[in-house]
């Protein structure tokens, strides 16, 4: 029975989608007021960008959920090595908030030396992170959402400048890593956070003493998902070789709410959840450079991507790890079951399936409905407005 309830379950979220896209679709066919190219864009009005960067609309985007049971081992994947890292605390680099993250600018000396079929350099590094209310990453594994995310990014050398190479087809890597609540205090990021406070305001800048930019990434560097996708900002260049780690980077309860409450964007609002939702992969495959069969029978690792043990100080589902929906909660259950069942049980079955298909199929009938309805009166007034301020990332997924 809940093998039946769970397939019309789908069935209804499908058509819910679909509605979802129609209402999308007609959003962007009203012209905006500001032009292609135009640079001021926000994570409110994320569903408008499109509009003003076409490539946003497209059928590569970043970021994407993984979903682990689908990915394809590719026995090609090798370690990433990285060479170049340990900087002089003379060296300086510079720090901005952007009004959109907080960027780090990396000298083109530190590079990706091995894991891909080239050599790459490195451009910047940023960061993702939600609020204290719920998780910010941007790529979710499973359905599930991390607390934030590290973006390492890099081009190809054989294009004459970084403006270049990030529109060209394989032009681009980003090393993606999913922060997580830990016990203890990252040293490895302390000097990064510490000068938070000092680059509060958009557009401000400071400088950072050079340090380990290595120890900003997990240890494990041989296990991650590749799969060719965007920038998840505008102009969203399809020209980014992902590279997103298995291991997780563990920060203190202390460091994360520090990220997530240091920085102002746009009109001095607290900058929070700058993430970008999941996008589809038109077909697109995830490779594996690990088997996930064979490593999940492993004893996990600190950081491999279990739940946070730790208890939120400050109560509250704060940290809840289940928030976003899991996918494929399985009808595994029923089919070990349904062989002892009787015949009477069947029928019943087969009844409750009936009306449970009746039931979609007035659903169904009810959305294509309302959708007409709304195409026939749309109202230009009727927009949903770009000042929308998304909160909870629950809310967020459903918006897809
Ligand atoms: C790491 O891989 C394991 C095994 O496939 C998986 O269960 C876990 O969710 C993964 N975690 C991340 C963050 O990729
Ligand atoms: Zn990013």
């Amino acid at each position: 029975m809940s093998c039946a309830r769970l397939g019309l379950s789908l069935l209804l979220l499908a058509a819910l989608g679909w509605a979802e896209d129609e209402r999308g679709s007609e959003d962007s066919a009203h012209p905006k007021r500001e032009g292609p190219g135009h640079s001021h864009w926000s994570y409110a009005d994320k569903a408008q960008w499109q509009s003003s960067f076409p490539d946003c609309g497209g059928q590569r985007q970043s970021p994407i959920d993984i979903d682990t049971n689908s990915t394809v081992f590719g026995h090609e994947l090798q370690p990433i090595v990285l060479a170049g890292y340990n900087l002089d605390p003379s060296e300086r680099l510079s720090l901005r908030n952007n009004g959109h993250t907080v960027v780090l600018k990396l000298p083109g000396s530190l590079t990706i030396a091995s894991g891909y079929s080239q050599e790459y350099r490195a451009k910047q590094l940023h960061l993702h992170w939600g609020s204290p209310e719920g998780p910010g990453s941007e790529h979710t594994v499973d359905g599930r959402r991390y607390d934030g995310e590290l973006h390492m990014v890099y081009y190809n050398p054989s294009y004459r400048s970084f403006e270049e190479a990030m529109r060209q087809p394989g032009g681009l890597a980003v090393l993606a890593a999913f922060l997580q609540v830990g016990p203890e205090d990252n040293v490895h990021y302390q000097p990064l956070l510490e000068q938070l406070p000092e680059v509060q305001e958009e557009g401000k800048e400071t400088t950072v003493a050079g340090f380990n930019i290595k120890g900003l990434l997990p240890s494990n560097l041989s296990r991650y998902y590749r799969y060719s996708g965007s920038l998840t900002t505008p102009p969203c260049f399809q020209t980014v070789n992902w590279t997103v780690f298995n291991q997780t980077v563990l920060l203190s309860q202390k460091q994360i709410l520090l990220l997530e409450s240091t920085l102002q964007g746009d009109d001095d609002e607290a900058l929070q959840n700058n993430f970008r939702l999941t996008q589809s992969l038109h077909g697109r495959k995830v490779l594996a450079s690990f088997q996930a069969a064979i490593s999940a029978r492993q004893a996990p690792l600190p950081g491999d991507g279990s739940p946070p043990l730790t208890p939120t100080p400050d109560g509250a589902t704060k940290r809840s790890t289940d928030r976003a929906p899991r996918a494929g909660a399985g009808c595994s259950p029923c089919a070990d079951s349904e062989k002892q069942l009787g015949f009477s049980l069947q029928t019943a079955h087969v009844l409750a399936g009936l009306f449970g298909v009746l039931f979609a199929v007035t659903a169904l009938t009810f959305l294509i409905y309302v959708h007409k309805q709304r195409s026939q009166n749309r109202r230009p007034a009727s927009q949903s407005k770009p000042n929308v301020s998304y909160t909870a990332a629950s809310m967020d997924e459903q918006t897809l």
